[in-house]
């Protein structure tokens, strides 16, 4: 972890960072966020890996402006609309992702949409710029601790991980964007309060659906859980042996024989491998022909819980992502 100046050369030490995989802390207007590759998938499960996430969540992916967010994202009129309106600034607008997008499924956690923003603060904007890039980017706090709004509650966070933090001042704002669902034509549901008011989008598009959450940050909306993410062949989790009509998901130096497919995520045994593996595989394991997936254990340590809180949801059939209203994970 290394505290900087957000000045021209560091800036350009960030950017070839982002480059390369590696991760930067940089300020926003609502929070510091926790950066890396949105199109990279190996960044985006570092990413997970340092915050601790039990689960992969969809992240936001920031953009310098709304022509940036087109090429990630299918803008209908309402979030055309709000784009015009709040960006760059503290609003990210769900929508479904562009089937030809470079934003890999990992950042989205498999889900069908997008959740975009152009962030507003100087610094992000420049560090946008220089690396021309859609960066991943959650609060940049440990999963369960409070969102970090100066570049020092980043490095006391993340006192012993491999990071650059680009150190802007305190955050204006101090509170996360607002997160919208334009993803259904026809209307805009408000998935998290954060800087712009449900007075200001209203002012905007007119009505604004407010999806109720349960405790957990589950959306109690059954319309948003169809839309997301679900396996189409079944799963069987820990095999430790395979039919020859199922194709398999090996981990590990051992994999069994005899399966009509196999990928590997990682036969060295490496978690973050694993991770940055996982959606990919699972997509083309699913068009094999085979009759179900069968997955190898893989250990409930480290990225390894939220890989498995995955492969869980779509053993179960119910595989989703969620929103966290007021969650400061
Ligand atoms: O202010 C912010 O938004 C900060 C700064 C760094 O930009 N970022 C942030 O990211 O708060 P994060 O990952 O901590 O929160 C992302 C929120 C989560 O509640 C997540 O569920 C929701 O956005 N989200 C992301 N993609 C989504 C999608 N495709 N559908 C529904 N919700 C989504
Ligand atoms: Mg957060």
């Amino acid at each position: 972890m290394r505290i900087a100046p957000p000045d021209k050369d560091r800036l350009a030490e960030a950017a070839e960072r982002l480059r390369g995989g590696g991760l930067v802390a940089f300020p926003t207007e609502t929070v510091y966020g926790l950066g890396g590759d949105a199109s990279n998938p190996g960044a985006v499960a570092a990413i997970f890996e340092v915050k601790a996430r039990p689960a992969f969540n969809p992240l936001i992916v920031h953009v310098t402006d709304l022509d940036a967010a087109k090429a990630f994202g299918r803008f209908n009129e309402h979030a055309n609309t709000l784009a015009d309106e709040f960006w760059p600034g503290p609003l990210s607008i769900v929508v479904p992702r562009s089937p030809d997008g470079a934003v890999c499924d990992l950042a989205c956690a498999g889900s069908p949409t997008i959740a975009l923003r152009s962030p507003a603060h100087p610094v992000a904007q420049a560090l946008l710029n220089e690396t021309g890039l859609p960066l991943a980017a959650p609060s940049a706090n440990p999963s369960g601790y409070l969102s970090p709004t100066t570049a020092q509650h980043v490095a006391e966070a993340f006192a012993d991980k491999d990071m650059l933090i680009l150190d802007g001042g305190p955050c204006p704002i101090g509170l996360e964007s607002t997160v919208v669902d334009c993803s259904q034509d026809g209307s805009v549901h408000l998935l998290r309060s954060g800087g712009v008011t449900l007075g200001d989008l209203r002012n905007a598009v007119g009505e604004i659906e407010v999806t109720s959450h349960a405790a957990d940050g589950q959306p109690r909306s059954p319309g948003m859980l169809a839309r997301h993410y679900a396996p189409r062949l079944g799963l069987r989790l820990n095999a430790d042996s395979v039919e020859n009509d199922e194709a398999l998901l090996a981990f590990g130096p051992v994999p069994p024989q005899g399966a009509m497919m196999t990928l590997n995520l990682s036969s060295s045994g490496d978690l973050l491998a694993a991770a940055a593996n996982l959606f990919a595989m699972l997509h083309v394991l699913e068009q094999s022909g085979a009759r179900r997936i069968a997955v190898m254990p893989i250990p409930e340590s480290g990225l390894g819980r939220a890989i498995n809180d995955r492969l869980r949801r779509g053993a179960a059939g119910t595989a989703e992502t969620f929103c966290e209203p007021d969650n400061p994970a």
